[in-house]
């Protein structure tokens, strides 16, 4: 019998410099001018860095798979049956985006089992599988609802709505993944466990000097479709009290949602993030205008008075503008907590390798709050410079990467050791 050669000593600096050279890389798929990105859902961008991630993950030994929503997982099957830890994000973006924003998290889920395929396995015997996961369409920007690809994979959202959803230009999931080979037939690995590391997109980390943000609990959500209907006619031969101009009404509700959050300071979050108008064309009052219209709030009970008082707004608007407001609540999420357990396997790890760490709440949806619906589910930021988020500038200093990686490197191992 001949037995397997030592494996080499790992080298740090050489696995930390390998994280950042392929960070470098991965921020080169669909790089935009002013150092930001474009990657939108299955954009020709996105396809092109899931090639590039296929290569990577299968170069370091793990088996690429999809599922039918174009879920892109990278198996490392260390004990046969075994259900997986699940580690990932996203790598898609909204149209002029930072680098960091999801793509940092799957990056660091894939080197993390890089580094704990290449251990022995003597310090935490393997119990689960691992699987890299770099979810589909957590954005929401080409296709609505966000966070699409974890909510097909956790059964909360129908299979067959979300292929059908489309893009502004009639688009389906369906036909945009087609040709891509990113369409799997089978429902991914079974997970058993979750975690995931994001850019904190605030400024609590920073501010408190804190490296390791430990979520605890995420703000609730209610993202509605608002369509606000009016008449076509001249803008300017129409006499003024004939009009039903659909984009008055719109504007007072924008104005109306900002107003709202001013009622609540620090705990309602609101903006109206899409508009779009019709027919968009000079001279030519609107007869359509429709909202995409988010409301966040760290209290479940605010959020709901939030939503009474839009109600209000909504029939003060149609009264004062002369147009009639369909409302459609399009996705929502609760104060739900993550397991607390996890919170504290991350604080452990974080104390473990010397870091600050702290416990937060998420503002943003991350695919982790579908996912900790499902299996126990540790969610880890690190700090955002400024809390600069969904803009060109969002930055990280390299050392918080490099530690949100030993963090979760840390943590997916005990995880994995069941
Ligand atoms: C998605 O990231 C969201 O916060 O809605
Ligand atoms: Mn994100
Ligand atoms: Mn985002
Ligand atoms: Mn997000």
């Amino acid at each position: 019998m001949t037995s397997s050669p030592p494996r080499p000593p790992r080298d740090p600096a050489a696995d930390d410099a390998r994280f950042l050279r392929d960070f470098e890389t991965m921020s080169s798929f669909g790089a935009t001018p002013s150092g930001g990105v474009d990657r939108q859902a299955a954009s020709e961008a996105d396809n092109a860095q899931r090639r590039w991630f296929a290569g990577l993950l299968e170069e370091n030994g793990l088996r690429v798979v999809y599922d039918r929503v174009g879920n892109q997982f990278g198996l490392l099957e260390r004990v046969p049956g075994a259900p997986y830890v699940v580690v990932g994000s996203h790598m898609d973006s909204q149209p002029t985006a930072g680098r960091y924003d999801g793509a940092y998290g799957v990056l660091a889920a894939a080197h993390a089992v890089f580094r704990i395929a290449a251990e022995d396995g003597a310090e935490a015997p393997p119990v689960h599988n691992l699987a890299v996961v770099n979810w589909f369409n957590e954005e929401g920007s080409r296709f609505t609802p966000s966070m699409m690809g974890s909510a097909v994979y956790t059964g909360k959202l129908p299979l067959e709505t979300a292929l059908a959803a489309s893009d502004s230009s009639g688009t389906t999931v369906a036909e945009a993944l087609a040709p891509t080979g990113f369409l799997g037939d089978g429902d991914g690995p079974e997970a058993v466990l979750c975690a995931e590391i994001h850019i904190e997109q605030g400024r609590l980390l920073e501010n408190s000097g804190t490296t390791i943000g430990l979520v605890g609990a995420s703000w609730a959500a209610s993202k509605y479709e608002i369509t606000v209907h009016g008449e076509q006619a001249h803008s300017g031969a129409t006499a003024m009290e004939d009009r039903r101009d659909a984009l008055v009404g719109a504007s007072m509700l924008v104005v109306a949602a900002r107003e709202l959050a001013d009622r609540f300071p620090g705990v309602l979050h609101t903006a109206v993030g899409r508009l779009d108008v019709y027919p968009n064309s000079p001279v030519v009052v609107p007869s359509r205008a429709t909202l995409l219209l988010d409301l966040r709030s760290p209290d479940e009970a605010v959020l709901a008075e939030a939503d009474e008082l839009l109600l209000a707004e909504v029939a003060r608007v149609e009264a004062a503008a002369n147009v009639t407001v369909e409302r459609t609540l399009s996705h929502s999420w609760g104060v739900n907590p993550y397991q607390p357990e996890g919170v504290e396997l991350a604080r452990a790890s974080a104390e473990r390798l010397g870091l600050r760490s702290g416990e937060i709440m998420t503002v943003a949806g991350h695919d982790s709050i579908n996912m900790k619906e499902r299996v126990p589910t540790v969610m880890l930021f690190v700090p955002s410079a400024g809390g600069v988020s969904h803009n060109e500038g969002e930055y990280t200093e390299d050392a918080d990467l490099l530690a949100g990686l030993e963090v979760l490197t840390d943590v997916t191992r005990r995880l994995g050791a069941g």
